[in-house]
């Protein structure tokens, strides 16, 4: 864990991170304009997106991308999301793939939730700032990645003081925010998490996989509410 990129930056990933980030400030906008509820914070996250410098890659590629077990369902997923509305989005996500580097939150390391969470559970980041995990590209303002979570995974009761934005990739989840109560967001569906606001996931019978936006305080982990 906490390993570099090995690839060179050739300059087919950065046409490909490009238009990886072209189709998703693509997507908050739209989302922005269907959700006038949270027009605002889609619209900030949008500005920062398309402010990244795609050509600003990770400063050490010495040492190999890392996989999870998780991994296990990260062409399955793709597969099941082709056709949908944010097809531009997997496509590139598909050729990112071999260079996204995966981890997991050292605090759930530390106390997993479950038996099996650990091998259900991991993100990749694809943007983020030069001291956070290994990304395609730095970034000092904005982290984003996608979470890939196995079939029937809870991810539990969390917080964090980032602002965080899902963008949902597959169709079959759950989620919870605050008071509740559950429920099952569509694909290519925005999701908004104020600053600490208490917030789940569920996975349905088969995999998640949503993107995550944050930005404000990008160095302090998730917390689970059983660690309080
Ligand atoms: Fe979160």
């Amino acid at each position: 864990m906490g390993q570099s990129i090995a690839h060179s930056d050739p300059p087919e990933r950065r046409t490909i991170l490009r238009r990886f980030l072209i189709a998703l400030e693509g997507a908050l906008v739209a989302s922005a304009a269907g959700d006038k509820s949270i027009a605002a914070p889609l619209g900030e996250f949008a500005r920062l997106t398309r402010s990244i410098d795609a050509t600003d890659g990770w400063p050490d590629r010495k040492v190999s991308p890392e996989r999870l077990p998780v991994c296990r369902f990260w062409e399955s997923v793709l597969d099941a999301a082709v056709g949908g509305p944010p097809e531009p989005l997997i496509s590139a996500l598909r050729q990112l793939g071999p260079s996204l580097s995966w981890t997991q939150n050292p605090n759930y390391r530390r106390h997993p939730p479950g038996p099996g969470f650990l091998d259900n559970y991991g993100y990749a980041v694809i943007v983020g700032p030069a001291d956070g995990p290994p990304a395609i590209a730095v970034d000092p303002q904005l982290a984003l990645g996608v979470l890939l979570l196995g079939p029937g995974t809870h991810y539990p009761r969390h917080e964090h003081p980032a602002i965080e934005i899902y963008y949902t990739l597959t169709s079959e989840g759950e989620w919870w925010m605050g008071a509740g109560p559950w429920r099952r967001e569509p694909l290519a569906t925005a999701i908004y998490h104020a600053p600490n606001v208490p917030h789940a996931t569920r996975a349905g019978s088969s995999p998640l996989l949503a993107l995550y936006l944050w930005r404000g305080d990008l160095a302090t982990h998730a917390t689970l509410f059983p660690d309080r």
